[in-house]
């Protein structure tokens, strides 16, 4: 059974606002707060750095945090990088190909910036890049990723769900399409990841990025990077924990995923994610998924109904919902919902400029759902919207 109130109980700051910010970040469950607490109060040391025992203890929370997330997304452990977020995960991807000048790559238009400008950047190194078109619902249509694909492209990068319209993209195709052609895949599971099923193995997907701080409940400061080969990018970064010997004139790298990790991590934040994780786990991705998108189904119906109120996106979407209150701009919706209900939402262009601009809109107003979110929540949503709505002189 999905016992709401008891998970309500783990996120005491729900007693006080109606968090519907989850699309950004999303708020962290008293067990991993307490993961936390106790690494810092009870045995915190650096990782993989000392013979004493607070040093292997640590080393080995984190790494029992690798092993749990490694089998929560179905990726090989080795190949389970810890990063700061999603988007230091498709920088390391980006800067760790070996790229040539007239390579090419694809990437769609409905990306957050994170999955744009990294790729983008890469014409100053001669590779070209494809931007694709989607559908006014945020869906990008897989042909047209074949119909861009040419014998120099190497790479698709490419969201699983829309930070903007929470459209669900039909990534098993795109990745089957690209992999026909000869070509790596990128999926961006930042707005996917501990809100669905997600199995890394499944789809294929040779990187898998994902921050620990969304729908897996982790703390900001925490991010994923799966990698299918973990020799098929080198490691962004040098330094202390990822070299096995060095001398003046050479030095070895380690083997993954320590490769990948250099220089002390956030070892609270991972500990604290590993927790998280675990959190999700034993609630049920499934049970999350069918959760959240009876409220986002719930909140675009009531919202949709609304003189003067324009709901974005397709009608099968996951926990994002974005609108627009005629004649309002975003923001001012989105502090009218703040002051007079306390209720927290995201307004402007949510970090994916392109993607809003190509729909001809300057921004809409958007509610994204988690685990712990009511109907009651989305009731009183819709209601003070209405309230807004009601103030417009049309
Ligand atoms: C689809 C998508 N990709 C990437 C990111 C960037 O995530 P992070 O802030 O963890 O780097 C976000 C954040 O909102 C996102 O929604």
């Amino acid at each position: 059974m999905y016992d709401l109130s008891a998970i309500r109980k783990d996120f005491p700051l729900l007693e006080d606002f109606i968090y519907l910010d989850n699309a950004a970040t999303t708020q962290t469950p008293l067990p991993a707060v307490k993961a936390m607490e106790e690494y810092l109060y009870k045995y915190a040391a650096n990782y993989g750095r000392g013979a004493h025992r607070l040093a292997r203890m640590t080393t080995d929370r984190y790494e029992n945090t690798r092993e749990t997330v490694a089998s929560f997304l179905n990726s090989d452990v080795t190949g389970t990088i810890f990063t700061r977020n999603a988007t230091e995960s498709i920088n390391m991807v980006a800067y760790g190909l070996q790229w040539h000048h007239g390579d090419h790559m694809i990437v769609p238009i409905v990306e957050h910036h994170s999955n744009l400008l990294p790729w983008l950047r890469l014409r100053d190194q001669g590779v070209e890049v494809t931007v694709v078109q989607v559908d006014e619902e945020g869906v990008v249509d897989p042909e047209h990723i074949e119909l861009s694909i040419t014998d120099r492209t190497r790479l698709v990068a490419v969201n699983h769900v829309t930070n903007v319209f929470g459209s669900i993209q039909d990534i098993r195709k795109m990745v089957q399409i690209a992999h026909e052609n000869g070509c790596q895949v990128l999926i961006d599971a930042s707005q996917s990841a501990g809100h669905m099923p997600l199995d890394m193995n499944k789809i294929g997907a040779d990187f898998l990025v994902a921050p620990g701080h969304k729908g897996l409940l982790g703390p900001q400061g925490t991010g994923i990077l799966c990698l299918r080969d973990p020799d098929s990018i080198s490691p962004m970064y040098l330094g202390g924990g990822m070299v096995s010997s060095v001398s003046i004139g050479s030095y070895q790298i380690e083997a993954s995923p320590a490769r990948f990790e250099a220089g002390t991590p956030n070892i609270p934040g991972v500990i604290g994610l590993g927790r998280a994780v675990e959190y999700v786990r034993d609630i049920g991705v499934g049970n999350i998924e069918k959760h959240e998108a009876t409220l986002a189904k719930k909140a675009a119906s009531l919202l949709a109904e609304i003189p003067g109120v324009q709901v974005y996106g397709p009608k099968d979407r996951a926990g994002v919902v974005s609108f627009n209150v005629h004649g309002m701009n975003p923001h001012d919706v989105a502090i009218i919902l703040d002051q007079t209900r306390k209720i927290c939402v995201r307004s402007g262009y949510h970090c994916a400029m392109p993607a809003i601009k190509g729909v001809g809109l300057k921004g809409t107003v958007r509610a994204s759902f988690a685990l712990y979110n009511t109907i009651e929540e989305v009731e009183i949503l819709a209601e003070t919207v209405a309230n807004i709505a009601e103030l417009v002189d049309r």
